[in-house]
């Protein structure tokens, strides 16, 4: 997807401004369909084309893991029409998106608490999950009834477990015990968290694995978030200095030392 001069294909981003793994809360669907006298759930439906679009746009632009908020584990309190519309879209999209993310060499996979998901959407999931199993090109990870306070008391509980039965000392419980038992362990941590509609918050999204993420608020609403403005919260990104808690002359010394 790059060309040899060291440029991404899509949008003219340098290649190595570009991060392996992005994050994104997609917020504003509601806001975006009432200030047009629109129901909410019109504001969803649009919401799954820009979806489309980005899932596409990260491909071309060589990210390797996509992670999406699609439904947290609060949502579950929404007004139960607003739920079941959404529940009907993620199923119908999970079908008929399943020829363009093999087309494109793109394997599925759910994060969050499953139980709670009606047959209709645990059943396409695991189909697509399934069907692009060994699909290499890049991750989409769908994160539905998600909930990161709930993903680590998840991981403690199957510690506990571990330590109760003998497997593992408590003494040998580090942080690295702790990521190795979060739902997709072999994902490396974003490098980037988008938030699109302008609130700045983290919202109970991958509360572990955002400690040392780079984050990039639009106030553009999910549903007219372009190329462009995902383009422009890549380059954002290029040009932050991550320091990983270390003063700027130390990052500047082990970059010439390399
Ligand atoms: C937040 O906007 C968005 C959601 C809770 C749902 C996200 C769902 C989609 C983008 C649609 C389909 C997704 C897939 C994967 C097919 P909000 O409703 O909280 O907006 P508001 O803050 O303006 O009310």
């Amino acid at each position: 997807m790059n060309d040899l001069n060291g440029t991404n294909r899509s949008q003219g981003i340098p290649v190595n401004s570009v991060p392996k793994h992005v994050a994104i809360i997609m917020d504003g669907n509601g806001r975006w369909a009432t200030s047009r006298g629109l129901p909410r759930v019109e504001g969803h439906r649009r919401g799954a084309a820009t979806v489309r679009m980005v899932v596409e746009e990260a491909r071309k632009m060589g990210i390797r893991y996509l992670t999406l908020f699609a439904f947290s584990t609060e949502n579950w309190n929404r007004p139960k029409t607003e739920v079941s519309t959404l529940m009907k879209l993620f199923a119908r999209h999970l079908e008929s998106e399943l020829k363009l993310l093999r087309e494109n060499n793109i394997r599925l996979r759910a994060v969050g608490n499953r139980e709670k998901l009606p047959e209709s959407v645990r059943e396409r999931l695991e189909m697509v999950e399934r069907e692009t199993l060994n699909c290499d090109g890049m991750d989409l990870v769908l994160a539905v009834s998600y909930g990161g306070r709930e993903e680590i008391t998840a991981a403690v509980r199957k510690i506990c477990a571990a330590v109760k039965n003998g497997q593992l000392k408590i003494e040998q419980v580090s942080e690295e015990t702790i990521a190795q038992h979060l739902y997709a362990p072999d994902l490396p941590e974003p490098e980037l968290l988008i938030r699109t509609s302008g609130e700045y918050r983290i919202s109970n999204f991958l509360l572990w694995q955002l400690a040392y993420t780079e984050i990039v608020v639009t106030p553009v609403l999910w549903p007219d978030f372009s190329r462009s403005d995902f383009a422009s919260c890549i380059k954002e990104f290029g040009s932050r200095l991550r320091r990983f808690g270390l003063t700027s002359e130390q990052i500047k010394e082990s970059r010439t030392n390399v």
